[in-house]
C-alpha cells in the first residue's frame, strides 16, 4: 500500500498510473482529517482537500478572486455534473485551448489563472502538488483514459432557439438573485456570479454552453434540473453578458509586447 502511494505521488504530474487505481479500501476525507500522523502522500491529500474547499484563505496568495474551488466543483470535486476531480486518468490531454499536452498539474493552474482570476502557480508549487494528490485520491478505481461517470457538466441538446438574455434576465431576478445578489455581487456565504471578484472573460464558466450545463444540473442549489435546457441557456447567456475580470490573454501589456516583435 505505501508503495502504491509513493508511486502515485510520483507520478502525480507526469504519468497518473493506474497502480492508483487498483480497488483497495483508502479512508475517507474525514478519516484523514482526525488522523494525528500522516505519510508523505495523505498529507498532501488533506491539504489539497483544504485547499480546494478553502481556496481563499489556504491559496489566497494565488487567487484574485473571492471564490473557493468547490464552489464550481461541488461537494469538494465529489459530486457528477459538477465538474467532479476524480479525473486523474484523463491526464496528460491535449488541450486547444493552450495548444499543448496538459499535465494535471497545467490543468489546476489553469484553474487558478481563469476561473480564480489569479496568478498561475509555478509548477512545483505546494499547493499545486496537493491538489494533484487530492485529484489522485479522487480517482482511485476510475480506468486510465475512461472518462468517469458523470465528468465535467452535462451538454445540453439544442433547443433549436438561440439564447435569450433578455429572458435570462427575468430567469435570474426569479431564481438566482436571492442566492447570487441582484448585480451578481454574492450574498454572505453565497459566491459572486458576475462583477470583478468573479471567474474572469477566460474562464470555462464563461462559455455560454458549459455554464448552461452546470447551471441546469445543479442550480438554483439544492433544486437543480428545474429549469428547462432553454432557461438554462437563457440565464447563462445573461450572465455571460455581465462585466466581470478580462481575459488574462487579451492583456493589452502583453499586446503591445507582439506589436514590438512585430
Ligand atoms: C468559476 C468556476 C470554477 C472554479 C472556481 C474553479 N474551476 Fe476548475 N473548472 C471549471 C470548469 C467550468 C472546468 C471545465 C472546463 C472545460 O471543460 O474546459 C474546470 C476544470 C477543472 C479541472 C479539469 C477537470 C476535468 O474534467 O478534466 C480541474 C482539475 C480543475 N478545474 C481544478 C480546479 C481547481 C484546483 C480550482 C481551484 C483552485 C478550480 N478548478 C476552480 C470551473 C471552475
Ligand atoms: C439557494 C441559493 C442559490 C440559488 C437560488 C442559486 N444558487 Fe448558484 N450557487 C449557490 C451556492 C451556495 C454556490 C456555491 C456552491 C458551493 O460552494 O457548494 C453556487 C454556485 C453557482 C455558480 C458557480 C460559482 C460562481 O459563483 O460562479 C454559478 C455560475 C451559479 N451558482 C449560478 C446560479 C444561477 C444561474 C442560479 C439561478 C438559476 C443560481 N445559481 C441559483 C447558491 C445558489
Amino acid at each position: 500500500m505505501k508503495i502504491n502511494h509513493i508511486l502515485c505521488y510520483c507520478s502525480l504530474l507526469v504519468v497518473p498510473i493506474s497502480l492508483c487505481h487498483a480497488q483497495q479500501d483508502q479512508p475517507s476525507i474525514e478519516q484523514l482529517l482526525n488522523e494525528p500522523f500522516l505519510d508523505d502522500y495523505y498529507s498532501n491529500v488533506v491539504y489539497g482537500y483544504k485547499i480546494v474547499t478553502d481556496t481563499q484563505n489556504i491559496a489566497s496568495r494565488y487567487v484574485g478572486n473571492s471564490l473557493n474551488c468547490n464552489n464550481c466543483h461541488l461537494q469538494a470535486g465529489t459530486k457528477k455534473d459538477a465538474i467532479p476531480l476524480n479525473v486523474a486518468g484523463m491526464y496528460p490531454k491535449w488541450r486547444s485551448k493552450n495548444g499543448k499536452r496538459n499535465g494535471i498539474g497545467l490543468r489546476i493552474r489553469e484553474c487558478f489563472l481563469y476561473s480564480m482570476d489569479g496568478i498561475m502557480p509555478p509548477e512545483d508549487a505546494p499547493e499545486v502538488l496537493a491538489i494533484a494528490a487530492y485529484v489522485t485520491y479522487l480517482s482511485q478505481g476510475q480506468v486510465m483514459g475512461e472518462e468517469p461517470d458523470g465528468r465535467g457538466v452535462p451538454t445540453l441538446p439544442d433547443t433549436g432557439y438561440d439564447p435569450n438574455p433578455a429572458n435570462g434576465r427575468s430567469i435570474y431576478l426569479e431564481r438566482c438573485s436571492s442566492c447570487h445578489g441582484e448585480q451578481g455581487e454574492g450574498v454572505v456565504e453565497m459566491p459572486p456570479v458576475w462583477g470583478l471578484d468573479s471567474y474572469n472573460k477566460g474562464a470555462g464558466m464563461n462559455d455560454i454552453h458549459k455554464a448552461a450545463g452546470f447551471i441546469w444540473a445543479n442550480m438554483p442549489l439544492g433544486n437543480g434540473k428545474s429549469l428547462s435546457h432553454q432557461q438554462a441557456l437563457d440565464v447563462s447567456a445573461y450572465l455571460n453578458l455581465q462585466i466581470r475580470p478580462s481575459d488574462p490573454r487579451d492583456s493589452k501589456f502583453l499586446k503591445l509586447l507582439e506589436h514590438l516583435f512585430d
